[in-house]
């Protein structure tokens, strides 16, 4: 496998790790393991199918609440859904505890999807195409460089591989396309915000994040050889990373769950290797602050 993911055999979610997985993680890497037990029941294996879904979604989630969004589906399928995403949460959590015990008290736990539709059947805009090599960055809601941690799990029943393409640094892509990136407007950034084409006033940090997302996905010649590596994980395999450091592309798969959770920069082991303090550095010492408002 590629030297940007680190293998892990972990038989229980919960753990005493030994290892400095934080370290890894925080420099950029993809966390694959395997062998943690995840079981679907008969009823449970009924629910993989795009059927699901309600018209309008991709994506079946399990807010912070308990509610369930994005399905259309009877009350005990509803029940169900919501246990076994709920189970996943509750798992996720677990290791990323296992993983940065550290980070436990401060991590904001974002919700969590289920994912039923094939990677390569989704039809979208190029900015939406996230079989296109990119950095997780959100239009509509600046987050200032709060970070964005992600654990996988691949559940389809075929024996499917979920397949990525996994980038170089996020300094040398930064380097690549940094230079291009259109300067941040302080009106314009207001302006969105009063129109609530987003939902906070967008920092020069979330600016710079979307530019280089975007930047990426529209250059033809980067998604051809964008120096990146081929991973395939398995059915089982769980994997965590930082998704706003981490480049990564969807190029196929069908059935994975995912757990959002935010992390302020802060709270990291080592704040320096944030996109943050990476794109302040870049721009310059005195220009740190204005990056997201944060210092860090
Ligand atoms: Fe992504």
């Amino acid at each position: 496998m590629s030297s940007r993911v680190l293998e892990i055999e972990a038989k229980q979610w919960q753990f005493e790790s030994k290892a400095d997985y934080v370290n890894a993680l925080e420099s950029g890497k993809v966390l694959s393991f395997s062998g943690l037990p995840f079981e679907l029941s008969p009823d449970e294996k009924r629910l993989l199918s795009p059927r699901v879904l309600n018209e309008k979604s991709r994506n079946v989630s399990l807010n912070e609440k308990g509610e369930l969004k994005g399905a259309n589906v009877d009350p005990v399928v509803q029940a169900q859904l919501t246990e076994l995403i709920g189970r996943f949460k509750g798992q996720a959590l677990d290791l990323l505890n296992s993983i940065a015990p550290g980070y436990t008290p401060n991590l904001r736990v974002a919700p969590t999807s289920f994912r039923p539709l094939k990677v390569e059947d989704r039809k979208q805009s190029i900015r939406a195409d996230d079989r296109r090599i990119h950095v997780d960055a959100f239009p509509s809601r600046p987050n200032y460089g709060e970070r964005i941690l992600r654990v996988f799990i691949n559940i389809n029943p075929e024996g499917t591989p979920r397949v990525w393409r996994v980038g170089e640094r996020f300094e040398t892509v930064a380097e690549r396309f940094l230079p291009r990136a259109k300067p941040y407007s302080a009106w314009q950034a207001k302006l969105l915000a009063q129109l609530r084409i987003t939902k906070s006033v967008r920092s020069e940090y979330d600016h710079l994040m979307l530019q280089l997302h975007d930047l990426m996905k529209h250059d033809e010649a980067y998604q051809a050889k964008a120096n990146d590596d081929l991973v395939e994980f398995a059915p089982g395999a769980v994997w965590v990373c930082y998704s706003d450091l981490v480049p990564h592309g969807v190029l196929s798969g069908q059935y994975m769950m995912e757990q959002t959770c935010h992390l302020q920069v802060k709270h990291q082991n080592n704040p320096e290797k944030s996109p943050l303090a990476i794109l302040g550095r870049m721009r310059g010492e005195e220009h740190l602050e204005v990056v997201g408002g944060l210092t860090v």
